[in-house]
């Protein structure tokens, strides 16, 4: 077979590798890609959001599934265009992408079927959301409705900021017109957990579960981020925790999405809150996490091939996904400065020494390939540096000994990630 994977990040680099994997694959084209990926896949300078021009190299190259990483070219109906110039492609259509794109949405969505998440209210204007939060209660979080790259959600500690929240988000519209809608919705406490699953449009396989470090500095300060590191599996998401979910979560939201006119194919990245009250959805992703990608894949037995065309051709019942009974941990390398400011082009030194290992990875996220073959910095999050080990304690040594590995200027990084583990 020949595949396309379409994204540029350390999550594209783990698909890809996983793919690699497959005996049923000859060629593995990745658009636009990024310098590691360009070790197992053929880079293509197509950018994600350039549909037509995507949709015709699958259809010059013969490519028969193409698989889509990123959330924008989801939201955007990639998948509606490829379907309609009848090529194979993984991931739901725009119509079903927008539990993700919409947060007004999926929140109504969770209402409406009685899937346990926040209370909330839905403004479209600021008059009437600065009304409201005169009686609520604080802290409070308020969410833009739009794809905001996860910087869309502010938490706020008072009136006074939560009434300049609103007017960040709708009035100055710092996230565009992600803004014209907002969540207001109430604050929760409790661990956090990430969980992946497939989808094929009625049946659900859950892959299992692992936790972001969303903020860029240790002991969780600093700015949002798109995260730092991931473990995986999560020690707080017991069989019993799972149990709730599968009854109260995971297939509600399939059936709700088919009772709606809007089957649901692809991945549904379902991000919980573990609250003293039960487990409660935070939000919806229609695609792989990214950093929990890099340390899901690792740990998978299945051919991912398999497991993505039984999802497009609705045969998902007859596939049990399989884990190995390890553990991984990923430490993202990012550059100082990341989320705000920071320097691209920097020269990496390093990456050979995971070369033919088969428990330490680097998932490479904003490289490039210079004319000599030099790997440069190429943005924020550079590498995923992930391992594998019995337990999350011994991956977590290892993953951080491997971090020490790879050099580049102003490598930053957080010490902490799975700090979590010593409280299980
Ligand atoms: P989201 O993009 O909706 O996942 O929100 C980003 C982050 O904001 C989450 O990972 C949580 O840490 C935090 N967050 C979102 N909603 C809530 C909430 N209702 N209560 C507490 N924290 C929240
Ligand atoms: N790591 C969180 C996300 O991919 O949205």
């Amino acid at each position: 077979m020949k595949i396309l994977v379409v994204g540029s990040g350390g999550r594209e680099h783990a698909i890809v590798w996983k793919i690699a994997q497959s005996p049923k694959v000859d060629k593995i084209y990745c658009a636009p890609g990024n310098g590691g990926i360009g070790e197992c896949a053929e880079c293509v300078d197509i950018g994600a959001m350039e549909f037509e021009r995507l949709a015709a190299f699958a259809k010059e190259k013969e490519i028969d599934l193409t698989v889509i990483g990123m959330d924008d070219p989801l939201c955007g109906g990639i998948v509606d265009v490829f379907e309609r110039e009848g090529l194979r492609v993984f991931g739901p259509r725009k119509n079903a992408a927008i539990l993700e794109g919409s947060k007004a949405f999926s929140k109504d969505l969770m209402k409406k079927y009685g899937i346990p998440t926040a209370a909330y209210e839905v403004f479209t204007d600021p008059e009437q959301a600065m009304a409201y939060l005169e009686t609520a209660k604080f802290p409070i979080v308020l969410k833009a409705d739009g794809l905001a790259l996860g910087k869309g959600v502010l938490i706020c500690g008072s009136l006074e900021e939560a009434k300049a929240g609103v007017k960040t988000l709708m009035l100055d519209k710092q996230f565009g017109s992600a803004g014209d809608e907002i969540v207001i919705e109430e604050f929760m406490t409790g661990r956090e957990v990430s969980v992946l699953s497939f989808v094929d449009g009625q049946t659900i396989r859950i892959m299992t579960s692992a936790q972001d470090h969303k903020r860029a500095k240790d002991g969780d300060q600093g700015l949002n981020t798109g995260g730092m590191g991931t473990f995986s599996p999560s020690p707080f998401y017991t069989a019993e925790v799972d149990a709730y979910c599968r009854e109260h979560i995971y297939q509600k939201t399939v059936d709700a999405m088919r009772a709606e006119g809007r089957e649901f194919k692809g991945i549904i990245f379902f991000g919980l809150m573990l609250t003293a009250d039960g487990p409660k959805v935070l939000e919806y992703n229609a695609r792989f996490g990214d950093p929990e990608t890099q340390v899901v894949l690792p740990r998978m037995k299945n051919d991912i091939v398999e497991v993505f065309e039984a999802c497009v051709d609705g045969t998902l019942d007859q596939v049990e996904l399989e884990f190995e009974d390890n553990a991984a941990v990923c430490v993202v390398l990012a550059s100082d400065g990341y989320p705000e400011k920071y320097e691209k082009g920097l020269p990496i030194s390093g990456l050979e020494r995971f070369a033919g290992k088969t428990d330490y990875f680097v998932f490479h996220a904003g490289t490039k390939r210079d004319g000599d073959g030099r790997i440069l910095t190429n943005g924020g999050r550079v590498l995923g540096v992930t391992a594998t080990g019995a337990d999350l304690k011994e991956a977590r040594k290892k993953a951080y000994e491997a971090t020490e590995w790879v050099e580049f200027a102003n490598k930053y990084m957080r010490h902490d990630i799975g700090k979590a583990i010593d409280e299980a």
